[in-house]
């Protein structure tokens, strides 16, 4: 691994809830630079923003319109070469998010296509004759229904495995494979420093998903080409430039990873894997409201720790603009002294793991989720079509449930504004923000943090530090402790004759921990203000320690 990857930590920007600047109550590219500072002060080495391209309202900037223009109401391109360049300044490398495995029907290439079926861009996208009269075949979309919409002017079917407005590129098509190439070296000229890949593992579906045959919903992902792919994409664009690249991967195991991300730099650097933040699905998959099992999440954490070593990297994430604030998820957000306590237990127990971290926007202040009264207050187009799936269509949870569900699991619970300070509008905007503030900005907010040193956000500011310092954390080896216990996560690295020691309390009562670990040698960090009893951990502590 290169060595600025190996200790890099990664800050994700969703730019529309970050910062706004002219007071139309959305965040905008001016705004991600005025925080700038604020991002070097927390010491992150890159940042990844979210999609900022000219887009059709769909899906929260993931159905681009054009690659190469940045959405008007986050500003235009002289500002982001602004950004760019004084993110650079800083030495804050930035990473674009990078959706190829469909466009928004409002995209040239979609609008040509459909035009007629002799178009010069009709292979671009994914078209099927109906099968006997309806859907070419049971291929349901991510969020709910058919994958299939049928087009009037032609009386053929696009596939979209998104919302609707999302239409699948057809990569078996080397023409469009050379148009994302080409995109893509357009963006790296231009002196971006990697990609994060959306959904990347669907872009070679199996033949048997676009057939028209009538058959069931089978599973697009990891497809036989995937590999293919994702070698000629590094060949023809990634080779020899300084990148890091990034796949989103749902669905993959450690085996899968090895393909899509080898240590030797011949496809990508790493990928995103979804296990961990599955451990706490329920029968109607994400939609619950149960606790994860912890055994569980230590089991799959563990795995993807001791598999990969010496053959692929690990991301490390517990948050990102698709997941609920893990604050409120895997912590406790009841009461302050909770809140700030686990925040920062969660933050110790992720980043001290191998692999590269990633920070999502106000995790390091320790934003909870927000509380969602009714499905009227969701913009996000997976709850709604959730809801709609779920509770309407087939009563299978009731509005109470569901809700419930949504609050706890939600996406938009990640993307309500920014909390940079106390007063109005947490500080976002001036105006009337897209989105609500969270009403507990007055407690939790950068102002209040920044200097403080018992804040979550110094806490953080460690973590990242003792990264960028220890070449243990960076490089050590990981051994699980105390596998089964249901309070306590606890495992320790070791690199070269040092030995690190984290053990963090998943829960609100004391915990005691056996003998391998009890806590010895030095403190390097803790939640708490002393050391404690060196063989129990109070309500939700963390401690590391160096043996
Ligand atoms: C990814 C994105 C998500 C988006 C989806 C479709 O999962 O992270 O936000 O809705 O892909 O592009
Ligand atoms: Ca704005």
């Amino acid at each position: 691994m290169k060595e600025w990857i190996e200790r890099a930590v990664v800050y994700q920007i969703y730019p529309k809830s970050f910062q706004d600047t002219n007071g139309d109550g959305i965040g905008d590219l001016r705004g991600v630079i005025s925080r700038l500072d604020y991002l070097k002060e927390l010491g992150v080495d890159v940042v990844w923003l979210n999609p900022v391209y000219r887009h059709s309202g769909a899906d929260g900037g993931y159905d681009i319109s054009d690659y190469r223009a940045i959405a008007p109401e986050l500003g235009t391109m002289e500002d982001f070469d602004e950004l760019l360049a004084q993110a650079h300044a800083r030495g804050i490398r930035i990473v674009m998010d990078l959706v190829v495995n469909h466009t928004s029907t409002e995209h040239p290439w979609f609008i040509e296509s459909r035009r007629d079926k002799t178009n010069d861009k009709r292979d671009f996208y994914v078209w099927r004759p109906p099968y006997r009269g309806g859907v070419p075949n049971g291929e349901q979309s991510m969020f709910s229904g058919s994958a299939w919409k049928l087009d009037e002017a032609t009386g053929e079917y696009y596939l979209h495995m998104f919302a609707e407005k999302q239409a699948d590129l057809n990569w078996k098509n080397p023409r469009v494979r050379e148009a994302v190439y080409e995109m893509m070296r357009w963006w790296l000229d231009k002196g971006v420093d990697g990609f994060r890949m959306d959904v990347i593992n669907l872009i070679a579906k199996p033949d048997e998903v676009t057939a028209c045959d009538g058959g069931p919903h089978r599973n697009g992902f990891n497809g036989p080409m995937q590999g293919a792919y994702l070698s000629e994409m590094n060949e023809r664009v990634l080779k020899g430039r300084d990148v890091l690249t990034v796949g989103e991967t749902g669905g993959v195991t450690p085996s899968e990873a090895l393909v899509y991300a080898p240590l030797d730099g011949s496809r990508l650097t790493m990928i995103f894997q979804f296990e961990h933040m599955d451990a706490d699905a329920g029968p109607k998959h994400k939609w619950t409201d149960k606790r994860v099992s912890l055994p569980k999440l230590k089991q799959v954490m563990a795995r993807w720790q001791t598999e990969l070593r010496g053959r692929a990297w690990n991301s490390l994430y517990w948050n990102n603009h698709d997941q609920p604030r893990v604050v409120s998820r895997f912590g406790c957000d009841a009461d302050e002294e909770s809140r700030t306590r686990s925040a920062k237990m969660l933050g110790a127990c992720l980043h001290m793991m191998q692999g590269t971290p990633y920070v999502y926007q106000g995790e390091e202040l320790g934003m909870t989720n927000y509380p969602f009264a009714s499905i009227e207050e969701s913009l996000d187009v997976e709850a709604i079509g959730a809801y709609r799936e779920l509770v309407i269509e087939k009563g299978e949870m009731t509005p109470e449930q569901m809700m419930a569900a949504i609050r706890f699991k939600g996406r938009d619970n990640a993307r309500t504004p920014m909390q940079w300070t106390a007063g109005k509008n947490a500080g976002f905007t001036s105006g009337t923000p897209w989105m609500p503030v969270n009403p507990n900005c007055e407690r939790i907010n950068a102002a209040s943090q920044v200097g403080d040193p018992d804040s979550v956000f110094s806490f953080y500011k460690r973590l990242i530090a003792l990264r960028h310092e220890l070449p243990v954390v960076c490089r050590g080896d990981f051994t699980l402790l105390m596998p089964q216990d249901e309070q306590v996560f606890a495992y320790t690295r070791q690199y070269e004759g040092e030995t690190l020691l984290v053990a963090c309390n998943f829960s609100g009562k004391t915990a005691a921990l056996d003998d391998a670990a009890k806590t010895r040698g030095k403190r390097l960090l803790g939640n708490y203000p002393d050391a404690g009893d060196a063989g129990a951990l109070r309500p939700w502590e963390t401690r590391v320690y160096l043996l």
